[in-house]
């Protein structure tokens, strides 16, 4: 049995009919997007992922299919069992790190339980979630961001000290996702976070940790 999200197939339809929608244009607020289901099978054996586990800071500038996304999410923060639990762990099972999408068309926040983008921004900001040239071209920045408010009456220490590991956990799932498929990947935490944190609509108590840029490798 796999313990995988795994929708419906009216919702199965509904991702391709979204998917299949044309862009927003320019101003036009991005609508939810219902992401194909995860393929969780497959890829390079562990031991060869690591092999090839690397950063590149230079990214050809087209799109991710939908497919490639779905899977990459999933990898890095999706959940992989029945109770709701994660393929990235985090202090207390507290799950406070969200996971932004920053693409050519908006920015997003990824939705594990319904495997889909919550829109949170229109436009395209990918040139502010990073304070290196790559990240404007780049079709997908990721967002690690801790949502304070979901880490209880921890101690202040606890609190500064897991979440950052916890965001961690997250960007080497990420990492690993992209040395088995091929995929250009790099974390950084050169950001100019008030900028970025305006331009994704955060509140105070959520705080951004790192980012990871991803792509097809250039030729
Ligand atoms: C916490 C953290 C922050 C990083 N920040 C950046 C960054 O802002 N920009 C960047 O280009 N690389 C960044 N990196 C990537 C490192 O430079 C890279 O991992 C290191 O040079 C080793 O290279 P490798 O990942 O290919 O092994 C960061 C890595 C970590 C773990």
């Amino acid at each position: 049995m796999y313990l995988t999200f795994r929708p419906s197939a009216a919702a199965a339809v509904a991702a391709i009919i979204l998917l299949l929608a044309p862009a927003p244009a320019a101003g036009q607020d991005p609508k939810p997007i219902q992401l194909p289901p995860a393929k969780t099978e497959g890829g390079k054996p562990l031991m060869d992922a690591l092999k090839a586990r690397q950063s590149a800071r230079t990214f050809a500038p087209d799109a991710l299919a939908p497919q490639v996304l779905s899977n990459l999410l999933w990898a890095a923060n999706g959940v992989n069992r029945p109770d709701g639990r994660r393929t990235a762990p985090s202090a207390r099972n507290w799950q406070e790190v969200d996971v932004y999408v920053v693409l050519a068309d908006g920015a997003y926040v990824y939705d594990a339980v319904g495997h889909a983008l919550k829109p949170v921004a229109a436009g395209d900001h990918r040139a502010k979630t990073g304070t290196q040239s790559y990240v404007a071209d780049a079709p997908v920045n990721l967002v690690y961001v801790a949502d304070m408010a979901k880490t209880g009456q921890s101690p202040a220490e606890e609190r500064d000290l897991f979440t950052p590991a916890d965001a961690g956990f997250i960007a080497q799932n990420a990492y690993l996702f992209c040395a088995s498929e091929g995929l250009a990947v790099v974390v950084r935490g050169l950001i100019d976070r008030p900028v970025l944190a305006k331009a994704l609509n955060l509140r105070p108590d959520q705080k951004i940790i790192l980012a990871q840029t991803v792509g097809r490798p250039t030729k």
